[in-house]
């Protein structure tokens, strides 16, 4: 018999919910909040409120797009945890109060797990997924991780940042030269038509396969304003350039110790999962990489890169498989890694 897994995501600023048959796809909604932009990040009592009034018809779609009943539903799936208080409340009490009418059980979820085990959310034309063990490169607004992934239950952080996260690296680069938010795909876009030679800055030096881009930020904050005493139109007139130069620093910072951890550990099984993964440079510079390592890469599809409940509910669905169901009483959590 078929499993059908409710999805819902409420840990940030989308609210999402998703419905898998099995691991196969049958819909994945997602609610952007366009609100945060005019406060250029995300303001969190707005972000609980905005869940409140997405939630239910966000779900109501999911379930018509996957064109599914909900008494066919075996469990919903919710993110637990990390992220925002108010928000992850929104998602867990609508989990709880749904899953209780229709009598199914509740399964939690770690974010961070799941943004890794979307890779085997089954789609259309799928690509397959990695197999055991393999690495994976987390990279998201709030984390930045290197994984080894024995199971989709056995995960080890290898490296993770000490300080900001590769995310908001860019978000913190875009706000310097006064791009909207989230600066990320604005960097991206920009850095298409710039030279990634144009301007150097210093890369981090942190030992074994840790990470840290809070130094990249200020060299990057310094360089600029004595550029401006000079010139009051340098962003402007380099705006290319220097997406194209910050970008390119961040990616080779994320590979250079990607290619260490793969070299350590002997795993040539490679992937990327989180938000920045959707950066174009990333993805180049990992395939091309690959090549040169002679590593399997897996780059997930553009839908499952930034936060989405489709990889909430296939993390769901392993956890189903192993009877892995939470009580009622179950409370949200805003910080820590993996649980
Ligand atoms: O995974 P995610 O949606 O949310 C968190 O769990 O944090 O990641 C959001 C982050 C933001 O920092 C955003 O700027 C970044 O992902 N991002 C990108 C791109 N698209 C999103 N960064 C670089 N290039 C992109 N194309
Ligand atoms: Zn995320």
């Amino acid at each position: 018999m078929s499993i059908y897994i409710l999805g819902i995501e409420s840990s940030c600023d989308d609210t999402s919910a998703a419905v898998l048959k099995d691991r196969r796809i049958l819909s994945n909604v997602i609610a952007n909040q366009d609100i945060h932009k005019s406060y250029g990040g995300v303001v969190p009592e707005l972000a609980s409120r905005a869940h409140q009034q997405n939630i239910i018809p966000v779900v109501e779609v999911a379930l018509q797009k996957a064109k599914i009943q909900k008494n066919q539903l075996s469990a919903v799936a919710f993110t637990r945890g990390p992220g925002l208080l108010g928000s992850l409340l929104v998602g867990t009490s609508f989990a709880k109060a749904f899953a209780l009418g229709l009598d199914i059980p509740i399964i939690e979820v770690n974010h961070l797990k799941a943004h890794i085990l979307a890779h085997f959310v089954e789609t259309e034309n799928d690509k397959g997924h990695p197999a055991f063990p393999f690495l994976c490169l987390t990279v998201s607004g709030g984390h930045t991780q290197i994984v080894r992934v024995d199971s989709p239950s056995e995960m080890e952080i290898l490296g993770k940042t000490i300080d900001d996260a590769a995310g908001e690296a860019f978000d913190k680069a875009a706000k310097i030269m006064g791009l909207p938010y989230p600066g990320g795909p604005e960097i991206d876009r920009l850095a298409q038509v710039g030279n990634p030679k144009a301007f150097s800055f210093p890369e981090p030096k942190i030992q074994g396969l840790n990470y840290s881009f809070s130094g990249l930020k200020t060299s990057f904050l310094y360089f600029l304003r004595d550029r401006l005493k000079e010139d009051e139109d340098f962003i402007e007139k380099n705006k290319a350039d220097l997406s194209a130069s910050i970008q390119d620093t961040i990616i080779r910072v994320l590979l250079s110790k990607l290619r260490r951890a793969a070299r350590e550990t002997g795993i040539g099984e490679v992937a990327i999962a989180g938000g920045v993964s959707a950066n174009s440079g990333l993805r180049q510079q990992l395939t091309a990489m690959a090549q040169k390592e002679g590593w399997r890469v897996f780059i997930p599809d553009f839908q499952f890169t930034t936060d989405n409940a489709a990889m909430i509910a296939i993390a769901g669905y392993f956890k189903y498989l192993d009877k892995d169901f939470a009580s009622q009483d179950i409370a949200p959590y805003a910080k820590g890694g993996f649980r």
